[in-house]
């Protein structure tokens, strides 16, 4: 029944397939015609959210369960990566009942599990596809491991709109800056990565050189609300590529800050942002013109960011799709996504898959 159950899952969309190979018997026929959704059991621990979420056909958000250690972390002014694997192992089994139960979801409803293997931090990336693994033998599941960055991406097929090929994605997060070209599922070209530091980690060090705490995005977020880009700080261009620098600017902000030349922490804030913001729209924008997409995507922790969000939509002369920010942070919703279009694709792993701590996406 294993290995028949799991062709189902693979063809669900295509039952008649499976029938026509096991066509006596009763009981299949009848689950190859209810077969008409499959949800997937998403697991993401890559950094520093244990999350658990189920998501039908790739779209459909049933269940998104975010157990956060921000807290936890703010005390040392960010992530511990030990403190984190340990808090991992403590939340991810409550995460993932609490997932199937507001899923109102039975094991055996389950097409496969879906977990993140990298790119992330070893110990956390390790408590989740230990369980998944479990998991799946235990319940004779299919398994897919799933890029992080991947899974980012997959955040904007749960939004209303559908993404359409071929597009262009700015992932921003806290560890990257990649703008991708992807011509359709699963295919991806790298066009521009960042040189130094990625969006959300010069986002979360101006916030430590401004005294706005951790964690730092949101921060500069709130304090830029009631300020005004008045301060003026050098923007990286790199022009004649799509790559991006941040290191420079969060340098200028330190020497500002040192010299006591900010006088209101908010127009400081607002500066910083302005300047990420206005590098980051303008050069996805120049990107799409040289490549002729139909839509961008925005995705990763700082797409949450309320002036990169309305800028890029003003900005931009094609459809801009944006997750809402719950889908933009690290959340398992994306990464059941991202599995389901690897089940279509027919790419499972086995018991034997290990995580992949500095995976790239392409
Ligand atoms: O995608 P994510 O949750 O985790 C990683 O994969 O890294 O991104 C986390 C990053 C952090 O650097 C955080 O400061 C940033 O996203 N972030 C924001 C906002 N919310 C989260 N940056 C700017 N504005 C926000 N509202
Ligand atoms: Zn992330």
């Amino acid at each position: 029944m294993g290995s028949f159950k799991s062709r189902l899952l693979i063809h669900h969309n295509i039952g008649q397939y499976a029938c026509q190979k096991e066509p006596n018997s009763h009981s299949l026929l009848s689950l190859c015609y209810n077969f008409t959704s499959m949800k997937v059991l998403g697991i993401e621990t890559s950094c520093d959210e244990t999350a658990a979420a189920v998501v039908e056909d790739g779209v459909k958000v049933l269940s998104n369960e975010i157990a956060s250690q921000v807290e936890l972390h703010a005390r040392f002014g960010g992530i511990v990566p030990e403190v984190a694997s340990r808090q991992h192992i403590l939340a991810i089994i409550p995460i993932i009942e609490k997932a199937i139960a507001k899923a109102e979801t039975a094991w055996h409803d389950l097409a496969g599990i879906a977990v993140t293997v990298g790119p992330g931090l070893a110990g956390s990336l390790l408590v989740g596809v230990s369980v998944a693994k479990a998991i799946a033998a235990v319940q004779e599941l299919p398994l897919t491991g799933v890029n992080h960055l991947e899974a980012h991406i997959y955040a904007n097929w749960l939004c209303d709109e559908k993404p359409a090929f071929p597009l262009l994605c700015l992932i921003v997060s806290g560890g990257h800056s990649d703008l991708v070209l992807m011509r359709d599922h699963g295919n991806y070209v790298v066009l521009g990565r960042t040189r130094d530091d990625a969006a959300g980690e010069a986002f979360d060090k101006a916030a430590r050189i401004l005294g706005l705490g951790y964690p730092g995005g949101p921060a500069i977020d709130r304090a830029a609300e009631s300020g005004t880009a008045s301060i003026e700080l050098p923007r990286a261009w790199l022009k004649g590529t799509s790559d991006f620098s941040f290191s420079g600017l969060k340098t200028a902000l330190l020497r500002l800050v040192e010299r006591g030349q900010v006088c209101h922490i908010a127009d400081a804030a607002a500066s910083f942002q302005e300047a990420v913001v206005d590098v980051l729209v303008s050069k996805t924008i120049a990107s799409t013109k040289e490549h002729r997409v139909r839509q961008i995507l925005l995705s990763g922790g700082v797409a949450a960011n309320r002036r990169l969000r309305k800028h890029l939509v003003a900005s931009s002369p094609i459809p801009v799709l944006v997750p809402e920010p719950i889908l933009c942070t690290d959340n398992a919703a994306m990464v059941a996504s991202c599995g389901y279009f690897r089940f279509q694709a027919g790419k499972r792993d086995g018991l034997d898959l290990d995580v992949v701590p500095s995976l790239k996406l392409a």
